[in-house]
């Protein structure tokens, strides 16, 4: 192997440490609230790490457990109620809901000031106007994974596959704003490994295990891997296939271990910056 493996677990501890540094200087700890309605089994998993986290950095961490069958009112209630709550500096809605939820809705129901996932019309509208804002955690971690990462972004070649709201959409427009020349693939993309074959800085993010291999990756490339999937063995893999492509890039990050533990602390960090916002 060539490529410099991106350690996110490593700089995911760094950054969280940081932040419980910050934390202890502060007049009073910052509240994250985490809702999650129905019983999906990964997103149960999800809420957890993300609990665990916010409770050993001292942050305040309220859960709230709905059951699959919540009415559209009462999550809305529940949402607005957080809202106006001022220990409650941070509010995630942990998706995919139960399909009688409306997304939208729900995610308008948070006040901008308290979107940690950077996820509402309000924040992605700040961010698409280069305007200051609460940044999505993937798309926040994978721009201070490639700062780690030395990666030039300045005139490079970004390509990004996938468009969705929770990845690719923010990732395209934080590589815009750092004056890369973006290109963004999607399922509808003719010839996708040509286009990869063009990239600087290649983030896949599109669920599909092992999509992106060896002969998509130009020589010296930076590969960011959003993906985390299961093999039919029960193991982890990313969209990457990391082995093969680590002859080839630069740099790659690894699945697990790579981006995933950095939208935790990236999490973290942007309830953080809500509480001194927010004046704590
Ligand atoms: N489900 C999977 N990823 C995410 C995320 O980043 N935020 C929320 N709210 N739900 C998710």
């Amino acid at each position: 192997m060539s490529a410099r493996l991106l350690d996110g677990k490593a700089l995911a501890a760094r950054v969280r440490g940081e932040l419980a540094d910050q934390v202890r200087g502060l007049a009073r700890a910052p509240g994250l609230a985490v809702v999650l309605v129905g019983e999906d089994p990964a997103s149960r998993v999800y809420v957890r790490n993300k609990a665990r986290a916010a409770e050993a950095m001292g942050l305040v961490h309220r859960q709230i457990d709905l059951p699959a069958d919540t009415t559209q009112a009462r999550l809305l209630e529940v949402v607005r109620a957080l809202g106006d709550d001022p220990a409650i500096d941070g509010i995630l809605v942990q998706f995919p809901l139960p399909p009688h939820l409306s997304q939208a809705a729900v995610l308008d129901a948070i006040p901008v000031a308290k979107d940690v996932d950077g996820l509402t019309t309000a924040s992605l509208g700040l961010l698409a106007q280069g305007r200051p804002g609460l940044v999505a955690c993937t798309p926040k971690g994978c721009m201070r994974l490639l700062d780690e990462a030395g990666a030039v972004l300045e005139g490079a070649h970004a390509v990004v596959v996938g468009r969705s709201n929770i990845v690719g959409r923010p990732m395209a427009m934080l590589l815009e704003q750092a004056n890369a020349t973006v290109t963004v693939c999607h399922s509808r993309t003719r010839d996708l490994p040509a286009v990869c074959r063009t990239a600087d800085i290649l983030v896949v993010g599109v669920g599909r295990p092992e999509l992106v291999r060896a002969d998509w990756v130009a020589p010296g490339a930076v590969v960011i891997d959003v993906g985390i999937n299961r093999k039919a063995d029960g193991r982890l893999c990313g969209d990457v296939a990391t082995d093969e492509v680590a002859e080839v890039a630069s740099a790659v990050t690894p699945v697990p271990g790579g981006v995933g533990p950095m939208t935790i602390a990236m999490l973290l960090a942007n309830t953080v910056e809500s509480a001194l916002a927010r004046g704590a």
